[in-house]
């Protein structure tokens, strides 16, 4: 795939940096240019030794945006919440969020997708955007063989974001961005550690269904580069 790039890391804290550094630089110039940047991060277990890297640069913070490719729709104070885990090793003060986070109990996982929808909707275009990968292919909240990668991986579609009900990732409610909204920016990453991963991400690219392995989609697509970060 001429337009993926696999880099190789002697260990996960070297990742962190080379990772961190990039981005950095990303956000620093689209801050430069447009006056603002926007930065989408994924939640689960990988990410917190990069968020700590990136959040100890020196960046006009006060003009960077962040999100999520996607949330798992439970109160910020859930252990759960990947908002809470942003807000504690990313997050600074002066930097903007855009929470997809139920903002009541009341709130129903179809009205925060709408919230959702209409803030992501404000964006021209993301300037960084870092996937994880599941053991099982899954990427963001889009899910193998789920009903929601119709919609989901249309590159062309409108939808921006998706309500996952059935998660089979716990918790099951969930806001995920779609593909077409995830390949809307200038820089495309999947950040991933660890020798099964790597197991996983050569069998994605053996198999080659984005069916089975949504993450595929993202190797496969050309409108953006993917530039895939990798440790042991
Ligand atoms: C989540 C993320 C999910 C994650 C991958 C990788 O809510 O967990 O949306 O897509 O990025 O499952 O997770 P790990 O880093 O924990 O392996």
């Amino acid at each position: 795939m001429k337009h993926v790039e696999f880099l190789t890391f002697d260990n996960r804290d070297a990742l962190s940096e080379a990772l961190a550094d990039s981005v950095a630089d990303t956000l620093q110039s689209g801050a430069k240019e447009n006056g603002a940047a926007s930065l989408i991060v994924s939640g689960g277990s990988t990410p917190k030794p990069f968020f700590q890297a990136l959040k100890a640069k020196p960046l006009a913070w006060d003009k960077v945006t962040v999100s999520l490719a996607d949330e798992r729709f439970v109160d910020v104070s859930s252990d759960d919440s990947t908002e809470k885990l942003v807000r504690e090793f990313l997050l600074h003060d002066d930097a903007n969020y855009v929470s997809m986070a139920p903002i009541s109990a009341d709130e129903t996982l179809d009205e925060g997708c709408v919230r959702a929808e209409a803030a992501f909707q404000k964006f021209p275009m993301f300037d960084t955007v870092i996937l994880g990968m599941g053991e099982d292919g899954h990427t963001a909240s889009l899910f193998p063989h789920h009903p929601a990668l119709v919609e989901g991986l249309k590159l062309d579609s409108q939808r921006l974001c998706l309500p996952i009900t059935d998660s089979p990732k716990p918790p099951p409610e969930r806001i995920t961005l779609t593909a077409a909204a995830i390949t809307n920016c200038r820089q495309l990453i999947l950040h991933i550690t660890g020798d099964s991963k790597r197991d996983v991400y050569d069998n994605v690219l053996t198999v080659a269904d984005a069916q089975q392995h949504p993450i595929y989609a993202f190797i496969e697509q050309t409108r953006i580069p993917l530039t895939v970060y990798w440790a042991a």
